[in-house]
């Protein structure tokens, strides 16, 4: 059963300013810029739709965005949200439900694959894949452990609190970094938030030919 983040809309945003301050949203933002004028971005896992905010910060009006959210709770405070004058189409509904053709310049995954174990991660994550053009960016924002002993310790009370809470299936993070690498994806650049607890990083594929297949590591996918 996918994780629910229902009950957790009304004191999502506060409780994760509270523990990490603005280090999340920094996270998140950082590689913003990235988008380019008038295209088609792809945002899975928005929560309460404050990304959305921020990208009309840096476009106010030209793009195209599609916003697949799974929880209505945090999809209803989404809506409420100034997006400008880009056109928004809000899919309430589990992204590897959702039928999205290839047509996304910027895909966006801030904070969604921890909510997953290996075998759904790689599922999901190839889901997606598929819906980013040829040369297209991928910007995904996830927590990362690096030997600092309080990292562990605050990772495991956050997915104790929303295995609860919101019924999140993992007990540990999976390897995201290892699924974009088996999937041809190469980092252009990131940046580490938080004391490296949190790490931000945008994607390309080696694409080769007019579909989404690359080389990697030898070996040809897609
Ligand atoms: C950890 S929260 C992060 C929210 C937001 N990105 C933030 O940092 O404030 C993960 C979000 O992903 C959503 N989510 C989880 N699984 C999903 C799925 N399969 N499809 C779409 N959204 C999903 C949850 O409802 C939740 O809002």
């Amino acid at each position: 059963m996918p994780a629910n983040y229902d009950n957790s809309a009304s004191f999502y945003d506060r409780l994760s300013r509270l523990v990490f301050g603005r280090a999340l949203v920094n996270a998140q933002v950082y590689f913003l810029p990235f988008i380019p004028k008038n295209s088609n971005v792809l945002i899975v896992g928005g929560g309460t739709g404050w990304i959305l905010e921020e990208i009309a910060k840096i476009h106010p009006a030209g793009l195209q965005i599609t916003y697949v959210e799974i929880s209505a709770n945090m999809m209803a405070l989404s809506r409420k949200r100034n997006t400008g004058s880009n056109q928004v189409n809000y899919i309430n509904m589990a992204v590897e439900q959702a039928k999205l053709p290839q047509q996304f310049d910027v895909v966006i995954t801030p904070f969604l694959f921890d909510n997953f174990n290996e075998v759904n991660l790689s599922v999901i994550l190839r889901h997606i894949h598929q819906t980013l053009k040829p040369g297209g960016i991928w910007l995904n924002t996830d927590f990362q452990l690096t030997g600092k002993w309080w990292q562990a310790v605050i990772l495991k009370s956050m997915l104790l609190f929303f295995k609860v809470v919101c019924r999140v299936e993992s007990w540990r993070l999976p390897d995201v970094a290892k699924q974009f690498n088996t999937n041809g994806y190469k980092v252009v650049d990131e940046k580490t938030f938080f004391g490296e607890f949190v790490v931000t990083r945008a994607y390309k594929m080696h694409v080769i030919g007019n579909d989404n297949t690359a080389i990697s590591a030898g070996k040809r996918i897609g």
